[in-house]
């Protein structure tokens, strides 16, 4: 296959990537990456040189650029998106242009080349907040935040163009991802770079919102194998079917660390913020897919993976990360010399 992978140098697509070049080292990778804070092209290091994968700088929004790619291409994986919440939350007009506007362009110049495969890379966040029970693929998408929001709008134009058009799409909702390469805003690369630097660990609330984690070896696998095994008008939850809170999150990583309970800070709580995901994987899992990596393990591995590898974190946590650390957390500016 000739893969197009908007966002390929961000957290997860870097991954897809990754795996992709080592495990179907006869499909050829072509990354489309506008370069955002969160994009970084030294996540494509481990595979950087090879002759199947090229890089292209760019923005989905620019249709033209995009309609040139696609047309070489069997299959698009979107993975190109405004991620964080919480950044949602102060400028919502960059999500609905990526999410949703950029989506557009990548199908239509999907559509304008000949039906090759989409998948769009979507999120449990579409079900909204679940207060029991797993939502089903089947289940109604209620977001709630305007990332949320963002994402869901994208995937009903993706929708819209298997409806209109029948074009072979196939979406994927991941539940929340760690591992290396992610970005230091999310709740655990944020605790573990923060606690390796003695600085508090911002807990939203009373901390007692749950998440799935899922390792993003497990995240990617679970995307190529809707890729390559899903079918066309489709819709797979990916998750890894455990509850944690951002309590416990804390407390494994200060353990891992051998750092103070003392660093753990509750600040004020996200706006709407959903108390809980929770997904139903069985559909996934009838094409051959499992996680591999358990939570504890994949938490390990991880804090080990940022405190070998400062070089990649450090140069991040600068300049406009702590210009929007300083908005984001207001508690905590007298408490962190950094920030103030
Ligand atoms: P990320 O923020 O790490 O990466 C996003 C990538 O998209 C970056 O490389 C960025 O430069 C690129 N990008 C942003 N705007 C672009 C544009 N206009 N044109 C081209 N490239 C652009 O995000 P991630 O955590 O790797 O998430 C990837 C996808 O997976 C997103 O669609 C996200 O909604 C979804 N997702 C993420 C998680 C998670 O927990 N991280 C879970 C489920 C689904
Ligand atoms: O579930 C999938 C989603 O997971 C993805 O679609 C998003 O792109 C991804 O960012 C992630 O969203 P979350 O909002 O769940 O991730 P975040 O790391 O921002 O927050 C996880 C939990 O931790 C949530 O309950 C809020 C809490 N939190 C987060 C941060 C950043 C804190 O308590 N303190 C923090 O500083």
């Amino acid at each position: 296959m000739r893969l197009l992978v908007p966002g390929g140098a961000g957290f997860i697509g870097s991954e897809f990537v990754r795996q992709t070049v080592a495990n179907h080292p006869v499909d050829t990778v072509v990354v489309l990456d506008k370069l955002t804070y969160a994009g970084n092209l030294h996540n494509l290091d481990p595979v950087a040189g090879h002759p199947n994968l090229s890089f292209v700088h760019g923005d989905i929004c620019d249709a033209e650029l995009v309609s040139h790619l696609a047309a070489g291409a069997d299959a698009v994986v979107n993975f190109a998106a405004e991620s964080h919440v919480d950044r949602s939350l102060e400028a919502p007009g960059q999500f609905i242009q990526t999410d949703v506007y950029g989506t557009y362009v990548l199908l239509e110049a999907a559509r304008r080349a000949g039906h090759g495969r989409f998948l769009q890379v979507s999120t449990d966040e579409v079900y909204g907040d679940v207060a029991e029970g797993a939502s089903a693929e089947t289940d109604p998408l209620r977001p709630r935040s305007p990332y949320s929001a963002s994402k869901a709008g994208a995937e009903l134009m993706v929708w819209a163009y298997r409806a209109s058009y029948d074009m072979p799409v196939v979406v994927t909702r991941g539940s929340n991802t760690y591992g290396p390469y992610q970005y230091p805003e999310k709740i655990i690369p944020l605790f573990i770079t923060n606690a390796i630097d003695d600085l508090p660990l911002p807990i939203y609330g009373d901390g007692s919102a749950v998440r799935d984690y899922l390792h993003v070896s497990d995240h990617a696998r679970g995307i190529d194998t809707a890729l390559r095994f899903g079918t066309p008008g489709e819709d797979y939850n990916i998750g890894h079917g455990g509850e944690t809170s951002g309590i416990e999150v804390a407390d494994r990583v200060l353990a891992a660390l051998s750092k103070p309970a003392s660093l753990k800070e509750h600040v004020s709580d996200r706006l709407g913020h959903d108390h809980r995901y929770a997904l139903d994987t069985l559909k996934l899992r009838a094409l051959g897919w499992q996680p591999q990596v358990g939570f504890g393990g994949g938490l390990e591995d991880t804090v080990s993976w940022y405190r070998d590898n400062e070089p990649w974190w450090r140069p991040l946590k600068s300049g406009e990360f702590w210009d929007f650390y300083r908005r984001n957390y207001k508690p905590l500016r007298a408490a962190t010399g950094q920030v103030s």
